[in-house]
């Protein structure tokens, strides 16, 4: 791995990716995000892993696609290269991804914490998608869950300017979880990812694909396919520990079985 760092346990059941291209902004070159999807697999993968961090460090998230990588690129050579493939495995990922964001995630970089299941932010974080101020326009997801999350005009706002919002506005719109000081952005993204850790892993990834299928389904549709994902955990020791422990007054040990 070149340009990110992968810690699959930095706290029990919890696995942590940092993308570590420094200079550059970590912008996010193809390089980059093959050895995402490369890690994500393989923690998706990981019996020990239950929820995976991603990170770009204390300074900066993404600034990006890498423009410098694709500036002379014809159309039939980004056809080709077809980059945005290695992004579906964050969309395939089964078990439960939090963005910690710091500084600016811009364009990609803000399409990349928005491809992510929740967003922890820092009070230095700037979300935006600049791309039209270089003469293109968002091409990983930017126009459609920016939309989603915000609203149609904020997101037309910020996709038709280009501006950057703040941490404070981003959770005002709805587009982060929440909010921490810069200084304690692990600890606080560790202790929230603590409380998933600690459930049951089959209830939280069925759970977490029937929140995904609503953007993908008429409501019909999607509480179908939410009833049989919770008829499906029925077959869950999980389930089976995690009632018996609330009606025998005591935790529950979930084992993902
Ligand atoms: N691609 C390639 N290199 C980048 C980059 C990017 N997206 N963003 C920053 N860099 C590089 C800079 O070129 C610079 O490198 P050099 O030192 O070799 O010149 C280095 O990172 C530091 O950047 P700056 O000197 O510009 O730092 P700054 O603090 O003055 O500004 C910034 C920070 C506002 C983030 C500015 O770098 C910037 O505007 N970056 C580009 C943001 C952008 O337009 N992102 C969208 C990319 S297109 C895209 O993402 C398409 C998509 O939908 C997937």
């Amino acid at each position: 791995m070149e340009f990110i760092k992968v810690n699959p346990q930095i706290e029990k059941h919890i696995a942590l990716i940092e993308l570590h291209r420094p200079k550059e902004l970590n912008a996010l070159n193809r390089q980059l995000m093959i050895e995402v999807r490369d890690a994500l697999r393989e923690l998706d993968e990981d019996d020990q892993v239950r929820v995976i961090i991603l990170t770009g460090g204390e300074k900066v998230f993404a600034a990006g696609a890498d423009i410098k990588q694709m500036a002379n690129a014809t159309a039939i050579d980004m056809y080709n290269i077809d980059q945005f493939s290695t992004w579906d495995q964050i969309k395939k990922t089964k078990k439960p991804i939090i963005a910690a964001v710091s500084g600016f995630a811009l364009g990609g970089g803000c399409e990349l914490a928005m491809t992510c299941d929740m967003i922890i932010a820092t009070d230095t974080a700037k979300f935006g998608q600049p791309e039209i101020k270089i003469g293109t326009m968002p091409g990983a997801g930017g126009t459609q869950r920016l939309t989603r999350a915000i609203g149609k005009v904020r997101a037309m706002e910020m996709v038709l300017t280009g501006k950057f919002i703040s941490a404070p506005e981003a959770l005002q719109f709805g587009l982060i979880n929440k909010i921490v000081p810069a200084a304690l952005m692990l600890f606080e993204t560790l202790r929230f990812a603590a409380e998933i850790a600690k459930l049951s892993p089959v209830a939280v990834k069925l759970a977490k694909e029937s929140v995904n299928n609503a953007f993908n389904s008429t409501l019909d549709e999607g509480l179908i396919f939410e009833r049989k994902n919770f008829y499906l955990t029925f077959a869950s020791e999980d389930q089976k520990e995690g009632m018996a422990a609330f009606v025998e007054k005591r935790n529950p040990d979930f084992k993902g079985k």
